[in-house]
């Protein structure tokens, strides 16, 4: 058996445009993720994030080389029930995630899709509640939630699927800043507690919080490695992104002579090397 859950080896896929045309999205691409990993996904419009999303969880199959989750191949057909219960995924949009107007059956619909016994269910839909810290919404609708919630009622959603990995692709991306924080609390609970999360997103802030970001430019690894190598790198901005304000204050301070101790991602950490400094 492999160390990683997740093995993408040297994978490839173009959509066909027209005929003898297509749009080459990833690019004989190689990643390794290991179980519990917290992976932040990012890169400009267009880099390929939401076609490798689909790759890992069956949608698309690779046009060349080989997905293996839990050391199972996504190209098998046979598998593909499996793959899907193992790998969840929550996207962008809050209001069309939702398919029951009352939560509780929304959450549920997924598990009596599969035929889950009720008991098991119930059961489910508890914990996926909880998870989410929307147990007291249980019997109320769907509609009149914040954003914030709706797409925390779609995490509960995949998480009754009781999966292994859960990929956000751009999951607060259309959420204000308190929607924003509430996602990325319930991710960094989520990864705590064993499950793989891996969060494609534009904004670095969020990235900072994973243990790990995967930077793609053209379909293809632009740097992989932790938040504060990813940072120092110069490749976010050479790959069209922003760092985050935190990180772009301490450089603005360092050229005024505050040098901190290596590249700064965290308020804490700008906090506690101005205090350094100021000593
Ligand atoms: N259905 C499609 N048909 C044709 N080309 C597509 C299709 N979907 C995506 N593409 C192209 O594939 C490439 C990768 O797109 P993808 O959606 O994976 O990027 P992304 O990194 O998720 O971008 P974004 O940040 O905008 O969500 C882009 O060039 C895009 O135009
Ligand atoms: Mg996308």
């Amino acid at each position: 058996m492999s160390d990683f859950q997740i093995e993408i080896k040297g994978v490839s896929y173009s959509y066909p445009v027209r005929e003898g045309y297509n749009v080459k999205a990833v690019k004989n691409l190689s990643l390794n993720i290991r179980k519990g990993e917290f992976v932040a996904l990012t890169g400009m419009n267009g880099s390929g994030k939401s076609t490798l999303a689909k790759l890992l969880n069956g949608l698309f199959q690779p046009k060349e080389g080989e997905i293996l989750i839990d050391g199972i191949s996504t190209a098998d057909e046979s598998n593909m029930f499996e793959i899907r219960k193992k790998v969840g995924m929550v996207f962008q949009n809050p209001d069309n995630q939702t398919v029951a107007t009352i939560i509780e059956d929304d959450i549920a619909f997924g598990p009596e899709n599969i035929g889950v016994e009720r008991e098991e269910i119930i059961r489910r839909v508890d914990e996926a509640l909880e998870a989410v810290g929307m147990s007291e919404y249980r019997t109320r609708t769907t509609s009149k939630l914040s954003g914030g919630q709706k797409q925390r009622i779609a995490i509960a959603g995949v998480l009754a699927m009781k999966p292994d990995i859960i990929i956000l692709d751009e999951s607060t991306a259309m959420l204000d800043p308190n929607g924003r924080k509430e996602i990325m609390e319930v991710a960094c609970r989520l990864n705590k507690s064993g499950i793989t999360v891996v969060n494609i997103t534009h904004n670095m802030e969020e990235a900072a919080l994973a243990d790990r970001i995967v930077v793609l430019r053209k379909g293809r690894i632009a740097i992989d490695g932790t938040p504060k190598e990813v940072f120092a790198s110069g490749l976010i901005e050479a790959c069209g992104l922003t760092l985050p304000p935190i990180t772009e204050l301490s450089r603005a301070l360092a050229e005024e002579g505050f040098v901190f101790d290596g590249v700064v991602i965290s308020d804490e950490e700008l906090a506690e090397g101005i205090c350094r400094l100021l000593k």
